[in-house]
């Protein structure tokens, strides 16, 4: 018989436990979004406790998960000693998720569903990579969409190479960098088949405000473009049109609409070769894709990690050190007036440290 997991959550408010309730009958709710519910979705792991540092947030998670209050904690350390959860969510802020996270791997967790952004800074993201390789923990980020079905078949098509030769991604509203860019960032390394960045460029409007010496005040809005190795160039706007990304192959366009809830293939009815550009576009057939939470699926890959006994997922640890060196790269390119800054990226000795935030409060009810 399969094994069930034991799961348990550090950070149990809006990501962790409810949001789903935020997001109740949007077009893009494919649910379960949160960890926790995830976790309960998932025929295969069991929720068996949950760490926050607020009593109210603890409470309503217990109540609504039904983790009796002897598994609840406020400790995660006291945690993991006492539950020795298989897989750990680290559903905290960036400013925490290093610290917990590199704990964890080095005290018996074997699998790590941290949330985006996947910390603070640079020397964090190695020290999560040298942790959990160390200790042979598979680690998945949540960047959704790199789960999601629909963004699944447009790295398809454009691996078949039916389209011709990927040249060019656009992401039209690019946020702010922990917050939004993690998971943009993310979709463009997934869609590029996890290629290698090699530059950025960027500007941060509100950065020369924002960065103080070594602390980054709160996170900024980024625009700007990053190349990979193979080639591939990433244009990150900051438009209104939001949520929509754009996949530029040398016969064709495939373009995702709100939010990946449409996909749209156009491709060249007569391709000119001698030409460098393409023009008339013609409707073609974004291939049927069935619904499923991004989330779960997630989850199911941890599962299957864990099963095999090896540490090999669709994200990893790597690839999500690979997108804090992207935003990394931004809040430097910035500082060097616009330049563009190569990569791998020297540490640039700077920290997210957002002094007095508060947590968000989570919704308890649809
Ligand atoms: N993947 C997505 O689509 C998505 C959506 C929303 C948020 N997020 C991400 O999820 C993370 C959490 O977001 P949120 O809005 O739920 O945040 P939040 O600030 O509302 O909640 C974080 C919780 O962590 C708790 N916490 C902080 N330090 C702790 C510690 N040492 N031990 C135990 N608990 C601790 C806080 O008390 C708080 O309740 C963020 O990184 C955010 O970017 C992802």
């Amino acid at each position: 018989m399969s094994k069930t997991y034991r799961a348990a959550l550090v950070g149990c408010s809006r990501m962790g436990a409810f949001i789903d309730n935020e997001v109740v009958g949007t077009p893009h709710h494919v649910p379960p979004y949160s960890h926790a519910a995830g976790y309960e979705a998932c025929d295969r792991t069991d929720l068996v406790a949950g760490v926050d540092l607020r009593p109210d947030v603890l409470e309503e998670f217990g109540k609504r998960y039904g983790v009796g209050s002897d598994h609840l904690y406020t400790d995660y350390k006291e945690l993991i000693a006492k539950e020795q959860p298989d897989i750990l969510s680290v559903a905290t802020q960036p400013e925490q998720r290093a610290e917990i996270s590199i704990y964890a791997a080095e005290h018996g967790v074997e699998a790590l569903y941290c949330e985006k952004a996947l910390c603070a800074s640079l020397p964090e993201a190695d020290a999560m990579v040298e942790a959990c390789e160390r200790n042979g923990v598979a680690l998945n980020m949540g960047t959704n969409r790199r789960w999601h079905p629909g963004f699944d078949k447009m790295r398809e098509v454009i691996a078949s190479g039916e389209l011709g030769a990927l040249k060019t991604l656009i992401v039209y509203s690019n946020g702010t960098l922990f917050n939004t860019s993690s998971h943009t960032f993310d979709l463009m390394q997934r869609l590029n088949g996890d290629a290698r960045a090699t530059w950025v460029q960027g500007h941060l409007p509100q950065g020369d405000e924002l960065i103080a010496g070594d602390e980054l005040l709160d996170d900024p809005t980024a625009e700007g473009m990053f190349g990979f190795e193979n080639g591939v160039t990433v244009y990150a706007m900051n438009s209104p049109r939001s949520s929509e990304y754009e996949a530029i192959c040398e016969r064709g366009v495939l373009t995702a609409q709100n939010n990946g809830v449409q996909f749209r293939q156009r491709q060249v009815h007569e391709y000119e070769v001698a030409s460098r550009t393409i023009r008339d576009l013609g409707d073609g057939t974004f291939p049927d894709y069935e619904q499923a939470s991004s989330t779960l699926r997630l989850i199911e890959d941890l599962v299957a990690a864990l099963d095999r006994g090896d540490p090999v997922t669709r994200g990893g640890v790597r690839v999500a050190r690979a997108n804090m060196e992207l935003i990394f790269g931004f809040v430097e390119s910035h500082r060097r007036g616009g330049a563009r800054v190569s990569l791998p990226l020297a540490d640039p000795g700077i920290r997210l440290i957002r002094h007095g935030r508060e947590a968000r409060q989570p919704r308890y009810q649809a």
